[in-house]
């Protein structure tokens, strides 16, 4: 059986700390925004979730399809927005056989893969990565997946890393950051 470090009985709750966010008037499209950096016209969102990232580049009228293993996450999902693609797969054994400009993965997606199977998720995502398109990827540091491994995960994927960053608004990388944003491309 597939299997991840997420708890999906926290699909009905998930989204409440998005929308506390969003009433005390801060931004909860971080990601969104910096995706929207490369123009893409269709995005992958890997390991979406409850969809937050995919709903908000649909309404940015981005081609957007969803994907996560977690059916309980995918159902508030598509609940939200039925007439958007929402595809149940782990991301190590995805094949959708589609590329996109950008792969998203929002939210720590690597620190909740099942352990051992990192590498695998990475190339799974990196598989849909069209030819001159990027990967962009967050996740706290500091939890068990380095800066390094991960650009490693990027290469063993056929991906070249060519940035890092400390914050989705693009506030530059140190050794002291405690996030990475990570942005790759298929050259
Ligand atoms: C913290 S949530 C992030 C959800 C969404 N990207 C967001 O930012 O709102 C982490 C998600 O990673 C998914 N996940 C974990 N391992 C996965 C895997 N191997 N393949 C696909 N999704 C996975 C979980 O099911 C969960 O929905």
């Amino acid at each position: 059986m597939t299997q991840s470090r997420w708890n999906g009985d926290r699909a009905d709750t998930y989204d409440q700390a998005w929308k506390r966010m969003e009433q005390a008037g801060q931004n909860p499209h971080g990601e969104v925004d910096f995706v929207m950096g490369f123009e893409p016209t269709s995005v992958l969102d890997a390991g979406c979730g409850t969809g937050r990232v995919a709903l908000e580049l649909d309404r940015r009228a981005v081609h957007v399809v969803g994907t996560d293993l977690d059916e309980q996450m995918l159902a508030v999902a598509a609940a939200k927005a039925p007439h958007l693609t929402w595809v149940a797969s782990d991301l190590a054994t995805l094949n959708l056989d589609q590329s996109f400009d950008v792969v998203v993965m929002a939210g720590n997606i690597v620190l909740f893969v099942a352990a051992g199977t990192e590498a695998a998720v990475v190339a799974g995502a990196a598989r849909h990565v069209g030819p001159g398109g990027h990967l962009v990827a967050g996740f706290g540091l500091g939890r068990g997946v380095t800066a390094d491994e991960w650009e490693q995960y990027l290469l063993d994927g056929g991906l070249e890393p060519t940035a890092r960053y400390s914050t989705w608004s693009g506030d530059p990388f140190s050794d002291a950051a405690s996030y990475l944003v990570s942005v790759s491309q298929r050259r």
